[in-house]
């Protein structure tokens, strides 16, 4: 979040408080620790005075900042001024556990010269870092961020005889970096300016007058000479230059920048979406939009400002009603996120940074040991037997209450992987304790950065699967599931044997987004499903192999929005028990693809249709067989075996929240549940 007034009077604790009030609408989003950076002094009258900024930096929730910031001593938040600059953040960590040096704003030196916010990653931070310590630089944080920052400031001592300026500055700095970034720049060399830019994170710029006539009635100037013709409230590029300009021409404005529009909904409704190479600079008062990227074909060369018509609570969810269906929708990219710079589908080769010094030691294991709860369990029954299969150790899953009560043996020469979404599951991580205790190696996959089980493992893997808030785990579950085949790939590198199956498992996971966005396209078909299931009592989910954990997790996403009564049913069980509970009324799900297991789940099939049973079908959109069987059917696209179970969860997913929306529950806080369970 970044906030800029230019002759707006406003003092200090003011700034400070929209800043944190920033914070917290965009908290959702993340928040293990946050942190502010904003001017120390005022740069209109003391233009001739050393130049500070503030800068205050807090582990925890944003609350814990605000408190921070209330007490810190030394500062005059007295006196108006009519230009200020300040920049926030709230983090959900991806490099470095979350702890006030972590946090963001980064900054360049002790005198926070130059201090910069940053969503996303910088795949090539290493190689930056290395290049700035060889020039003496020091480094205070583990987070990639910190070489952006530093990398600026090195431009800036380089380049400062020749009176650079600071978009230009940002521009060089931007030009080396690679990976996904939404960046927030200022600096006391800069008083009174302020740098975004973006390249796959979001960014929205908001523009609020404080005249009566609203950002729209203001004048647009091109930054260069006037060419072509515009009409408000468009903002068109310089056909030559790319470049586009805002100027307030001496009024009072205020801007303000942000991840997405929560933040700033409530200050103003007029916004710019800044695209993928835009270099957001206000100076002066004035706004202008350079492309660090000077090809402008293909993209819109108008950045139009939008007057937005929604309420904070919508746009904090996107277009979703709820968090967990705004997380189901979200599993394309989070599914990318898992594997982003993991993966390289050219080589064909997969790295697990976090775990590659242990993969010699795990290969020669006893057996590895899959410990988690909940639907974190699941993604573990998910993946087991492609685990075995490419691995060829024994693989055991263990629900973590269960594996402690029976007081499990366990041996210096086991290989223990805790799997868990929140990373403080109480169960979990009295399991983890255990089998640390008798010598095991301990391997954590978790989604959160510094979470007590990433802590207490020697090694491990983040899901990067983005903060989850829905109860109900979703994209969680898919980027857990992903994570252990990506560990399964890992573990089997080096056999020549398995060098086909590796390779159709990659080249499936490269095409995994597109056809996950192809079973989302099923969403009002799956709610006419529903629609026919709300009023039941009871929903069985069959299958088998691959599948039978999309049964189970199907069914604990049923049980834990809806309420109704649902069993995940091993098909090949249904002769020992669960067959008796068929009639012509029972509802039931069967998952039957087109893999090795497919004839004995046809078998299934019959027996549940000659007792009456009706099955609604999830099956392959090109299997004839099936699609000539039945018509209550919901189809997902075909992939490789081990990767089919993405696919299949997603439909549950949706039928659960879809009936649960029906049946008038609180989908993203199911009764009787808590998204992190820290009591055993
Ligand atoms: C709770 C949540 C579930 C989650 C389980 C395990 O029961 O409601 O969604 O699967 O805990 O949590 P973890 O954070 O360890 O994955």
């Amino acid at each position: 979040f970044g906030y800029l007034n230019y002759l707006v009077k406003r003092d200090r604790r003011f700034i400070a408080d929209i800043l944190i009030n920033g914070l917290h609408r965009l908290e959702y989003r993340g928040y293990d620790s946050s942190g502010i950076a904003f001017d120390g002094d005022n740069v209109n009258e003391n233009s001739n005075s050393e130049r500070t900024c503030i800068l205050v930096r807090q582990k925890g929730k944003v609350e814990e900042l605000e408190h921070a910031v209330k007490i810190l001593s030394g500062i005059n938040w007295e006196g108006e001024y009519a230009v200020h600059v300040g920049i926030a953040h709230t983090r959900w960590a991806t490099h470095g556990e979350p702890n006030a040096v972590n946090s963001h704003p980064q900054r360049s030196d002790d005198l926070n010269q130059f201090v910069c916010v940053h969503n996303g990653i910088i795949t090539n931070y290493k190689d930056i870092k290395q290049y700035l310590t060889n020039k003496g630089y020091r480094f205070e944080s583990e987070t990639d961020t910190e070489v952006v920052v530093k990398l600026v400031k090195y431009l800036y001592d380089k380049h400062k005889n020749e009176n650079i300026t600071f978009q230009k500055l940002i521009e060089m700095a931007c030009s080396q970096l690679e990976g996904a970034f939404a960046l927030l720049f200022k600096s006391v060399h800069y008083p009174g300016e302020l740098c975004a830019t973006r390249r796959g994170s979001p960014m929205v710029i908001g523009v609020k007058c404080a005249d009566q006539l609203g950002a729209n009635h203001i004048p647009v100037m091109f930054s260069k000479d006037l060419r072509g013709v515009f009409t408000p409230p468009l903002m068109i590029a310089d056909p030559i230059t790319a470049d586009l300009a805002f100027t307030p021409n001496d009024r009072s404005i205020e801007y303000f920048f942000a991840s997405d529009a929560s933040a700033i909904i409530e200050h103003t409704n007029q916004v710019i979406f800044m695209e993928d190479d835009d270099l957001a600079v206000v100076k002066n008062g004035a706004l202008t939009i350079h492309r660090t990227q000077h090809e402008v074909t293909g993209q819109s060369i108008i950045r139009e400002i939008i007057e937005l018509k929604i309420e904070l609570q919508e746009i904090m969810k996107g277009n979703y009603k709820y968090f967990m269906q705004k997380e189901i929708f979200e599993q394309p990219e989070s599914v990318v996120n898992t594997m982003r710079g993991r993966v390289n589908f050219t080589t064909r080769k997969v790295v697990l940074g976090g775990i590659k010094d242990y993969i010699s030691e795990i290969r020669r294991c006893r057996r590895l040991i899959l410990i988690a709860c909940g639907t974190s369990y699941h993604s573990a029954v998910a993946t087991r037997q492609l685990l075995e299969e490419l691995s060829e150790l024994p693989v055991m899953v263990e629900l973590a209450s269960d594996f402690l009560d029976r007081s499990t043996p366990v041996f210096r020469d086991d290989v223990c992987i805790f799997i868990s979404q929140s990373g403080e599951t109480a169960d979990t991580i009295l399991a983890l304790r255990y089998c640390k205790q008798r010598g095991a190696l301990i391997l954590g996959f978790t989604n959160t950065v510094g979470s007590s089980i990433s802590r207490e493992s020697h090694c491990g893997v983040h899901i990067n699967a983005g903060p989850e808030i829905g109860v109900a785990s979703t994209k969680a579950y898919t980027s857990q599931f992903l994570a252990l085949v990506l560990f399964g790939l890992v573990l089997s590198e080096d056999s020549i044997s398995k060098e086909t199956r590796r390779r159709d498992i990659i080249d499936g996971l490269q095409k995994l987004p597109d056809l996950i966005k192809e079973v989302l396209d099923c969403d009002k078909q799956i709610c006419e499903f529903a629609e026919n299931l709300f009023e039941k009592t009871s929903l069985l989910v069959m299958g088998r192999g691959f599948n039978f954990a999309t049964c189970l997790e199907g069914a604990l996403k049923v049980k834990e929005l809806t309420y109704m009564h649902s069993e995940g049913i091993l098909a090949g069980e249904l002769k020992h028990g669960p067959l008796a509970m068929v009639d012509d009324n029972m509802p039931i799900v069967m998952i039957i693809m087109d893999d090795l297991v497919k004839s004995k789940c046809m078998n299934a099939y019959s027996q549940v249709q000659a007792r009456g049973g009706q099955p609604i079908l999830i099956c392959n959109n090109d299997d004839e067989e099936l699609l000539a069987l039945s018509n209550r059917r919901i189809t997902v696209p075909r992939t490789v075996d081990c990767l089919q179970g993405i696919l299949c969860v997603v439909p549950m997913q949706l039928l659960s929240f879809h009936i649960a929306v029906l049946r008038g529950y609180d989908v993203d806080c199911p009764r009787n549940l808590a998204k992190s369970v820290t009591v055993a």
